[in-house]
């Protein structure tokens, strides 16, 4: 028997303005309308699943019955309006298309597709020699107060052992200390600078232990102090240029940090935080496509096993947070989210005698806590 099936709006499909064009962006298929805004009640009215029919009792003085039929038709072949089919079983697999529309429209809406034309190698360099005067700067640099960190020693572990050994822990005994020389060879090891190339036309460049897209070094680093003795409590910025720390603002942020994290209990124990964040801006200056971001979220990965692999050579105790409230943290380090965003924060203490699984007792948790 032949149904008659509802029509909707597609709802793969974000609508939005750009310079005074209203576009259909039909996410999935890298597909983008533009439409006038006059068809934008019919489309409308099928924001709810409705049958086709119940359009033509609606009032659209602009248009006829024919027309509208018309563009019912267009909005079909477009795939702009689907049909709905009731009967079908609602799909629960869990997947990107269960997060909120944001993500999912990120996530689709920046797939690189077979069609996507690349800059050549020459064509880039040009451009790229064009905008030279607005590179941003490879390093930061605050100024202020800075702090002398000892000079990186030389660290004899083997790596392969070292990688076997790699483990989070979040627990830590409170009152073991790790000091500035481990806080030091972290720094250096995980994102201090190795090399640096003189401007060849498009800028200098600066290398470091770790992959960086397009040579943008965009990693930075900033220690938050919450009970080393040798350096007054409070927000640092790592000095990739002079491997100092910088002091951005006094304090122990502690509670900041523990609120920041989702009340995550390792943070009650911890000596201190590593977070790092990425230069978005760098990357931007080369990459305007999705890339970008990925590639950042690609060197943070690069970041984040350079500082666990240190951390477990020195018997230094770290695990990563990725989940943490980014506007917080954003106030909190003075960063505009639009150049910079934060990636990740790593928990420093004492390792002795600790392991993923061998944990202090609740009386040390609770110790550390006051
Ligand atoms: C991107 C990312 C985010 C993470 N976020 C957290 C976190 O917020 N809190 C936490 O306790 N562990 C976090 N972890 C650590 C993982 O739970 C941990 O790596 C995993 O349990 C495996 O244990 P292992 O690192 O000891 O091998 C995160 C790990 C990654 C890679």
């Amino acid at each position: 028997m032949f149904e008659i099936k509802k029509l909707s709006m597609n709802l793969d499909m974000v609508i939005y303005n750009q310079s005074g064009n209203i576009i259909l962006d039909l996410y999935k298929e890298h597909r983008q309308l533009s439409i006038n805004t006059k068809y934008l009640p019919i489309l409308f009215f099928f924001s709810e699943a409705n049958y086709e029919e119940e359009l033509y009792y609606q009032d659209f003085p602009d248009f006829d019955n024919i027309t509208l039929e018309n563009i019912v038709a267009e909005f079909i072949t477009k795939k702009v309006l689907v049909y709905v089919n009731e009967s079908e079983e609602k799909n629960n697999t869990l997947g990107i298309d269960t997060l909120n529309k944001s993500i999912n429209y990120y996530y689709w809406a920046n797939k690189v597709f077979t069609e996507e034309k690349y800059n050549s190698t020459y064509d880039e360099f040009m451009t790229l020699m064009d905008k030279r005067k607005s590179q941003p700067n490879i390093y930061k640099e605050y100024p202020g107060e800075k702090y002398d960190l000892p000079f990186p020693q030389e660290i004899k572990e083997d790596l392969m052992t070292t990688m076997l050994k790699r483990e989070s822990i979040r627990y830590v005994d409170p009152q073991k200390k790790i000091n500035l020389q481990d806080l030091s060879n972290i720094l250096y090891y995980s994102n201090g600078e190795t090399a640096y190339a003189l401007d060849s036309g498009i800028g200098s460049a600066i290398f470091k232990t770790l992959a960086t897209p397009g040579g943008r070094a965009a990693s930075e680093l900033y220690f938050v102090n919450f009970s080393l003795s040798e350096i007054p409590l409070g927000i640092y910025h790592y000095s990739i240029k002079s491997h100092n720390l910088e002091l951005i603002k006094k304090g122990n942020y502690r509670d900041d940090f523990f609120n920041i994290c989702g009340g995550q209990i390792q943070l009650n124990l911890a000596n201190g935080l590593l977070v790092a964040t990425e230069r978005i801006d760098r990357i931007i200056w080369k990459y305007q496509d999705a890339s970008a971001y990925r590639s950042a979220l690609i060197e943070t990965g690069e970041l984040a096993q350079n500082i666990y692999l240190t951390a477990t050579a020195l018997k230094v105790a770290t695990g990563i947070i990725g989940t943490f409230r980014d506007n917080m943290l954003e106030s909190l380090l003075d960063i505009d989210p639009a150049l910079e965003f934060g990636t990740a924060i790593f928990t420093l203490g004492k390792k002795e005698g600790l392991t993923r699984f061998n944990r202090p007792t609740l009386e040390e948790y609770r110790e550390g806590e006051k």
